[in-house]
């Protein structure tokens, strides 16, 4: 039995996939690729089906294909699909055995690394003869030297469980030598490394553990073997599918100005071990950018005024600050919207009106472009509509519900992400079906939560469905 059938993949939709995203970047590059609405789109590898699903519930007329040797997570990923009604087709199959007409948009991640090397060769053929002429591929591996320590706590750990046959037993030897390792005190040298590793590990579940850190294969490699490799098959690498990603740390300008390749140089730097590549055939034709169904998403929350500067974080973190009042006013609308898109023009005029300046478009065109290329703004292209405000009887996206239904602790969003869920979330989420108001939802929660009393309830709910608007987990039809 295949290791991926005894143990699947813990698959999970990840927002740097979303078709809205990557054909996004494409457009902008001047590539005249199809739309999210009606692109053929395949994944390879797609494991249990959890990135490509609620990607087929948003387009439901894009033709969305997912393929995967193992037949477990393949029939996981059909079940899943068919209970929702979507019209995905999943099939078992060996990527050496893909054939058939061109995808607008492929997705390949955590593949390239897992396998041998003559699978990936056949990986990456199989990408560049299956790409529409003007599409794009995202394709994620694991970089070195990032992955140099990473390999070195792999290799102890093979080592260790070299003589033990079965998965679930090599796991849990796996897991005792990674909790004797996090508590040792070894400080210094490539021993701390490996016990900062580990004591990482540990948070990891049992398949992250077992096909990562214990199967056969995982090739770490360096970003100019890849973009060989991906030169070797006709596909050129246009850019990260996480804008900013690649850049290089912080006052290392001096170094970086010696540099012969300063993309592999700043995998140096910044010890990069893991990207996110978006690709392209290498006789594909670059046209001027086509802005038409371009939104903006924020991913900043503004942070008070430093001086004349507005300062913008992520996540708590400070990551910029800006003079220019025009793109501050922007990033703000962008962070009161979110995780609604605003598409371009619709910002531009609220822009104009909180300003008062009329003929800024082309300046903060300019602006946000910036911003784009260094991640502070998600530019999408044809997005999911996501309320950022609860109606009457609210309405939990259809794909959330059924994966919490199912009892998973986590669901996939508007966004394209998986949102950590607990047991309180699971019981609202099956309740917000759009028959239930707000007085209903807490009536019918009352007695199903032991420890919970109604008068905590009142409390808690909102607090949750809160959280579930600002990850985009509700219908657009609940849009006020
Ligand atoms: C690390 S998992 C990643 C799964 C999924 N993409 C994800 O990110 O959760 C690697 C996947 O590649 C699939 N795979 C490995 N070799 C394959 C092949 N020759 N043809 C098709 N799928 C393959 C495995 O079955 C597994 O589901």
């Amino acid at each position: 039995m295949d290791s991926y059938d005894r143990l699947p993949y813990d698959t999970k939709p990840g927002r740097a996939m979303h078709p809205a995203r990557l054909l996004a970047l494409a457009r902008r590059s001047g590539l005249a690729c199809a739309g999210p609405d009606t692109a053929r789109v395949l994944e390879i590898g797609c494991g249990t089906g959890a990135n490509l699903v609620p990607i087929a519930a948003a387009y439901p007329r894009a033709e969305v294909v997912g393929i995967d040797l193992s037949p477990v997570q393949i029939g996981m990923a059909a079940a899943d699909a068919r209970a929702l009604g979507l019209s995905v087709r999943f099939e078992t199959l060996d990527l050496h055995d893909l054939r058939g007409d061109p995808f607008d948009l492929i997705l390949c991640h955590g593949v390239y690394s897992w396998i041998d090397d003559p699978t990936r060769d056949a990986l990456m053929e199989r990408v560049r003869g299956l790409l529409a002429p003007s599409g794009v591929a995202f394709v994620s591996w694991n970089a070195l030297p990032g992955w140099h320590v990473r390999g070195a706590l792999r290799e102890l750990l093979r080592q260790h469980v070299a003589d033990e046959p079965d998965l679930l037993a090599r796991v849990a030897m796996a897991r005792d030598l990674l909790v004797a390792l996090a508590s040792s005190p070894l400080d210094a040298g490539l021993g701390a490394l490996l016990r900062d590793r580990a004591a990482h590990l540990l948070d990891a579940s049992d398949t992250y553990l077992a096909h990562d850190y214990l199967a056969p294969h995982n090739t770490a490699v360096y970003r100019r073997d890849f973009v060989a490799h991906a030169a070797r098959v006709g596909l050129s690498v246009l850019c990260e599918a996480e804008p900013g990603s690649d850049a290089a740390p912080p006052g290392t300008d001096d170094v970086m100005r010696l540099a012969h390749d300063p993309a592999q140089m700043a995998d140096f730097l910044a010890g990069r071990a893991f990207h996110r590549s978006v690709l392209c055939r290498d006789d594909a034709v670059f046209g001027p950018p086509d802005a038409t169904g371009m939104a903006f998403r924020g991913v900043l929350e503004p942070g008070g005024a430093e001086g004349s500067a507005m300062r913008f974080s992520r996540r708590g973190v400070p990551v910029m600050a800006t003079e220019n009042r025009l793109l501050a006013v922007a990033l703000t609308v962008l962070a009161e919207r979110a995780p609604a898109a605003i598409a371009a023009d619709a910002l531009e005029a609220v822009v104009t009106e909180r300003i008062g300046i009329p003929g800024t478009a082309p300046l903060l065109r300019r602006a946000l472009d910036t911003c784009v290329e260094h991640g502070f703004v998600e530019l999408l292209l044809d997005p999911p509509a996501i309320p950022t405000r609860l109606g009457a009887r609210p309405r939990a996206w259809s794909v959330a519900r059924h994966y919490a239904a199912r009892g998973q602790a986590w669901v996939p969003s508007l966004v394209h992400e998986a949102v950590a869920i607990n047991a309180l979330d699971a019981s609202l989420l099956a309740l917000l079906d759009g028959q239930n108001d707000r007085a209903a939802v807490l009536d019918a929660l009352v007695g199903r939560h032991p420890g919970l009393t109604r008068e905590e309830l009142e409390v808690r709910v909102p607090g949750r469905l809160a959280m579930m608007v600002a990850s985009g987990l509700f219908e657009p039809q609940e849009a006020p």
